[in-house]
């Protein structure tokens, strides 16, 4: 199998960027308009371990300049996917999705949709309802843009439902490849058991990056991830045969996401499998874990700009 090129700094004939680092300083060793999705999950600023807090006006001003360099960095025909959850401030919340919005309005760009990631786990609140899901805020740079539905479908509820009257009468009233999985995701987080679990406390689970970049790029295309934690946008990228590019300041980090990329290049990663159903424990399924591995990149002749 051919091997993945990983280089630790900005270069444009590597597979996978993973920078140590602040990702204001990578983006500026970046050309413009150079990578085709943006897809990450910012510090929420709410005193996880990686992160201290800052007040909510001094958060925003650091995340409007990583915006605007991650908007600069942009394919005219790309995407940003930013998902975030709630600023927590003595037990008023503010949903930071709500916040970082007229940001990327100024810049120009568009919203897609809002899609809502909703979990089954997480703290249990006493004084307010528990909280179980979090945004993605999908934005496009222009009205030209890549969106691939086929590879993200999801089984119809009645597959071979037909039409009973008119011209389609006994043809199937659904489409045959699956359904829009719609703006409402299901996707269990990643908690104690989950097979993904590393040190990271916050770490995306692999299917859902895996939905984005499947729809929103194509074979060989560029996805970068300024706030890249453990590396899950990389792995769901180099799997599906996309390009990646990646930033962390903390080294553990950045440790933990080199050595998953290795064990998913030897085909060792455990991942959860996309068509695996949500636990139901009156009717447990077995689909077992799956094993990913990297799909060299189909199109290493890929232009480089
Ligand atoms: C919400 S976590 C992202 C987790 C990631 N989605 C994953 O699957 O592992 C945010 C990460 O951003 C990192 N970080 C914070 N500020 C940063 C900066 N200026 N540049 C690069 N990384 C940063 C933190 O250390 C943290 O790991």
């Amino acid at each position: 199998m051919t091997k993945i090129k990983i280089d630790s700094n900005f270069n444009k004939s590597a597979d996978f960027v993973s920078f140590h680092g602040d990702c204001l300083e990578l983006m500026s060793e970046i050309p413009d308009e150079f990578v085709n999705l943006i897809v990450t999950s910012p510090p929420y600023n709410i005193r996880k371990e990686y992160e201290t807090k800052l007040k909510l006006s001094d958060y925003l001003d650091q995340q409007i300049k990583v915006i605007e360099e991650c908007v600069r960095i942009l394919d005219k025909n790309g995407s940003i996917c930013w998902q975030v959850g709630n600023y927590v401030d003595n037990g008023e919340i503010v949903p930071l999705d709500i916040m970082l919005y007229p940001i990327f309005n100024s810049l120009g760009l568009k919203l897609r949709n809002r899609i809502i990631w909703h979990f089954g786990h997480g703290l249990h609140a006493s004084n307010r309802f528990s909280g179980r899901y979090e945004v993605i805020l999908w934005f496009t740079k222009n009205d030209d843009y890549v969106f691939n539905l086929d590879p993200v479908r999801i089984p119809q509820k009645y597959p071979n439902k037909k039409h009973f009257k008119g011209p389609n009468k006994g043809k199937l009233s659904c489409n045959p490849k699956g359904k829009n999985p719609t703006d409402i995701w299901e996707i269990p987080n990643v908690k104690a058991n989950h097979v993904e679990k590393t040190i990271h406390p916050c770490q995306f689970p692999v299917e859902l990056i895996e939905r984005l970049v499947l729809s929103m790029t194509n074979e060989g295309d560029w996805v970068f991830d300024p706030f890249m934690g453990v590396g899950t946008t990389a792995i769901a990228s180099l799997i599906n045969g996309r390009k990646v590019i990646g930033s962390e300041i903390i080294k553990e980090y950045v440790e933990v996401t080199n050595e998953r990329i290795k064990l998913a290049e030897k085909g060792d990663l455990r991942i959860r499998p996309r068509e695996r159903n949500i636990y139901d424990p009156d009717n447990p399924n077995n689909i077992p874990p799956k094993y990913a591995y990297i799909n060299p990149i189909k199109s290493k002749q890929t232009t480089l700009k």
